[in-house]
């Protein structure tokens, strides 16, 4: 397997890598005195349901959104074949989630193929992520995700990332994702 930095005009081998997965439990955040003694985040099991950030927001449609001159797109191929995705963005303007800050750079987004999951290769898409954002100055990298993606939250605590942000009210104008809740993962570079 090897990984490759690709030019945004081929966003289309990398949209086809599957980002889906089955929600079978959620991260259950618990207050206690409405969170000065401490939140405390138990897992619940729900009816399971496919997560589709694709459905959402294409990678395809990037390139009318941003200014992708300063990001990084990287491919991880297995002979020919695309079997992971990272994203990178820094230094743009218009980009909320980089607080505008040139030394904080955000993982946009990371995909490994069903088949390909859990055998180290979203170690390796986000380990170039975080070098390569080292490279660029920055000293934090930032990654969103959702309490409803409990083995993304499982794999950024184990890259040795901290939660940073809990915002339970950040996607109450989006009927899709109203209850989810944005959590806003930070590794120290
Ligand atoms: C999140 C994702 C990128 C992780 O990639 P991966 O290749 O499966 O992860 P790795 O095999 O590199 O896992 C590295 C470590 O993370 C942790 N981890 C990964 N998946 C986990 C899971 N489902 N549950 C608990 N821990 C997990 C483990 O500690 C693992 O180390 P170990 O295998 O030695 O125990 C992958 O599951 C994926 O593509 N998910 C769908 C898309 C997505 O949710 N992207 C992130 C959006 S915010």
């Amino acid at each position: 397997m090897m990984i490759i930095e690709i030019p945004a005009s081929r966003l289309d081998e990398y949209v086809c890598i599957p980002i889906a997965f089955e929600v079978r439990t959620i991260l259950i955040p618990d207050l206690s005195q409405s969170g000065l003694a401490g939140i405390h985040f138990h897992e619940q099991s729900v009816s399971p349901y496919t997560k589709n950030y694709d459905l959402l927001g294409s990678p395809l449609t990037w390139p009318e959104e941003f200014d992708l001159q300063n990001w990084g797109i990287f491919l991880a191929l297995d002979g020919e074949t695309p079997v992971g995705g990272a994203a990178v963005a820094w230094n743009t303007n218009g980009v909320n989630m980089l607080e505008g800050r040139r030394d904080l750079a955000v993982l946009w987004d990371l995909r490994v193929r069903p088949e390909s999951r859990g055998q180290g290769l979203g170690k390796r898409l986000f380990d170039y992520a975080a070098v390569w954002s080292k490279a660029r100055g920055c000293a934090q990298m930032k990654i969103e995700t959702q309490n409803v993606n409990v083995a993304a939250c499982r794999f950024y605590e184990a890259q040795g990332a901290v939660l940073g942000d809990i915002r339970r009210f950040a996607y109450q104008s989006d009927s899709r994702v109203r209850d989810e809740i944005q959590l806003n993962w930070f590794l120290a570079l």
